[in-house]
């Protein structure tokens, strides 16, 4: 299943977003704990590479991911330069409010009002930035909602004395792979228009049958050892009822239920990938453009009138 959602607003934010990286000390970047790997957005990591610009990264949604892969993924980003990573939840003050500190420590030059710590935060879709920027900035500055890019616009925000926050857009980006696409649109932060929910389900499935299988077991009762992620979603449909007209299994809605329980978390402590997946995707990627900007399709090329699939 290829998945090309990559909205005309997207283009233009991120162009802005790559000139705002020019004049900012450390990127703080949202992923989405329980996919870390595809939800990192592979333009700007490549342009902050570019731009040799720290990096702190927040694994949010700890609450829902594996606390062991967590750990992994936590270890893995330490250990690269330039780059602290730390596991949360946007929605508690406690662990949100270490943010400011954590980036301090990133660039400990800047350190007054002249010259002010500057920050950047991105992150993709329905990552929990706006959950974050609204603990981190104790007000409401953001709409929080449920479906995929809801801020548009690029804000600054005083943080503090001499500190400084630019809130981007949560943006993706063109030629999302098939794999990525899936584990992306399992965790929502795809328009749901721009896949096909049963297949999404299917792989989710195959997937946790392989790594989750006693969450499934617990949730759903005893799985047939030759189960498949298909044959799953009709083990499902018959567990819970989901009967079409015929009396055949009611696949689309089973799949709805089962997507809606991995990502509200009733199916447990989930983390769709770990560090080795990056590994190979890093070994496997092409050599880097000498500017990934350049390597960008123009504003020109965008589709229009896209802007949100789910409209
Ligand atoms: P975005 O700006 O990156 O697009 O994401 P947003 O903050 O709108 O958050 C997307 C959804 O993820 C929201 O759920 C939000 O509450 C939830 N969320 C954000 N951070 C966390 C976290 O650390 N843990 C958990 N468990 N959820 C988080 P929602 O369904 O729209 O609403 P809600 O009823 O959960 O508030």
């Amino acid at each position: 299943m290829a998945i090309e959602w990559y909205p005309g607003h997207m283009v233009a934010a991120r162009k802005e977003a790559a000139l705002a990286m020019r004049k900012t000390d450390v990127v703080i970047e949202v992923l989405d704990a329980r996919v870390p790997r595809s939800s990192k957005n592979p333009v700007f990591e490549q342009l902050r590479k570019l731009n040799q610009r720290a990096a702190l990264k927040i694994l949010n949604k700890s609450d829902m991911a594996d606390p062991e892969r967590t750990r992994l993924w936590l270890a893995h980003y330490n250990a690269q330069p330039g780059v602290k990573a730390v596991a949360l939840s946007a929605k508690k003050p406690n662990e949100v409010k270490r943010i400011p500190e954590y980036a301090k420590a990133l660039a400990p030059h800047r350190n007054s009002a002249l010259k002010p710590l500057r920050m950047m935060i991105l992150g993709i879709p329905n990552v929990g930035k706006s959950t974050l920027m609204n603990t981190l900035l104790r007000r409401s500055v953001t709409k929080v909602g449920d479906e995929p890019a809801v801020t548009k616009m690029q804000h600054r925000h005083e943080l503090g004395t001499g500190m400084w926050l630019t809130d981007t857009p949560g943006m993706m980006w063109p030629g999302i792979g098939e794999d990525i696409g899936l584990k992306l649109a399992a965790t929502h932060s795809i328009g749901k228009n721009a896949y096909d929910v049963a297949e999404v389900a299917t792989a989710l499935g195959a997937y946790l049958l392989v790594h989750y299988r006693a969450c499934l077991e617990q949730r759903f009762g005893e799985i047939p050892a030759d189960c498949t992620g298909y044959t799953l979603l009709g083990v499902v449909a018959s567990r819970r009822g989901f009967v079409a007209r015929g009396g055949v299994p009611d696949l689309e809605r089973t799949a709805r239920s089962f997507l809606g329980e991995f990502r509200d978390g009733s199916l447990g402590r989930i983390t769709l990938e770990t560090p080795e997946d990056e590994d190979e995707d890093d070994a496997a990627a092409p050599p880097p453009a000498e500017s990934a900007d350049a390597a960008l399709p123009d504003a020109s090329e965008a589709p229009d009138g896209d802007e949100h699939p789910d409209e």
